[in-house]
């Protein structure tokens, strides 16, 4: 399959979430694929809320981005949602601010409280969600298809760059002239939390650099877990 026609299906999938499965959001985190994928969104006006989970944690650089995009997607507004405040001050003051550090059961609770509570939110009420989950991310992803039922949340979850590699993504964002996380070249491929997001070295896993201190074998936050 060309470039071309990958891309000419990727559209024809969001027309047809937009068509079929509507309320459908996509989610953003302002990663590389997310960025095609607000691009495409917005030139092909399908019809697909976005939204974002400000964990409280994230990057300087990845704010930064969420004020360009802004600015650069005027008619595509980015609606942000937050952890609760009652359940991050009792986390926080309880266990300390960086306690992701001191074991999983701590980290995926941070998670729980940051993102997964957040998720549930944005997606109450939806009929599908969109990410930017790719085939080559991870070995945790090697399975996805484009669709698929998430149970876990009740409703279809659709992955339109499952397919696409990582040169196809940077080609996408560089032809379109597409504003993109400065971290990125920075030598961070795949961006989360500012504390449990580092560098990689050459030959390094495109996901080493998340939660790096854990086992790479179940290093999810919980936003993409099978149930
Ligand atoms: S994670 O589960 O490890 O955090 P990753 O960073 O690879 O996920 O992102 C995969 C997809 O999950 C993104 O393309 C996006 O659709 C969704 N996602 C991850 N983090 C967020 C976030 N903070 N806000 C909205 N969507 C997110
Ligand atoms: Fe907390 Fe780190 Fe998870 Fe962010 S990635 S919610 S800081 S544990």
């Amino acid at each position: 399959m060309t470039f071309e026609e990958k891309l000419a299906e990727t559209i024809a999938l969001l027309h047809k979430i937009a068509g079929e499965f509507s309320p459908a959001v996509f989610a953003n985190s302002f990663g590389a694929e997310d960025m095609v994928i607000t691009d495409l969104i917005a030139k092909s006006q399908a019809n697909i809320d976005i939204f974002s989970l400000d964990t409280g944690r994230l990057p300087a650089q990845t704010y930064a981005l969420m004020q360009k995009s802004a600015e650069q997607y005027p008619s595509q507004p980015i609606k942000v949602f937050f952890p609760q405040t009652a359940a991050t001050e009792n986390f926080v003051n309880q266990h300390g601010i960086n306690a992701f550090y001191e074991s999983v059961e701590l980290r995926k609770a941070c998670c729980q409280i940051r993102k997964i509570e957040p998720l549930k939110r944005a997606l109450a009420g939806k009929k599908a969600w969109v990410t930017g989950l790719r085939r080559e991310q991870s070995p945790t992803r090697t399975d996805l298809g484009n669709q698929e039922y998430d149970s876990g949340n009740g409703l279809e979850k659709f992955n339109p760059l499952i397919e696409w590699t990582e040169k196809e993504v940077w080609a996408y964002l560089r032809d379109n002239n597409i504003p993109y996380n400065a971290l990125h070249d920075q030598h961070y491929p795949s961006i989360g939390c500012e504390p449990c997001t580092r560098a990689i070295s050459i030959g390094e896993d495109v996901r080493a650099g998340r939660w790096w201190w854990e086992d790479p074998a179940n290093k999810e936050c919980g936003l993409h877990v099978k149930k």
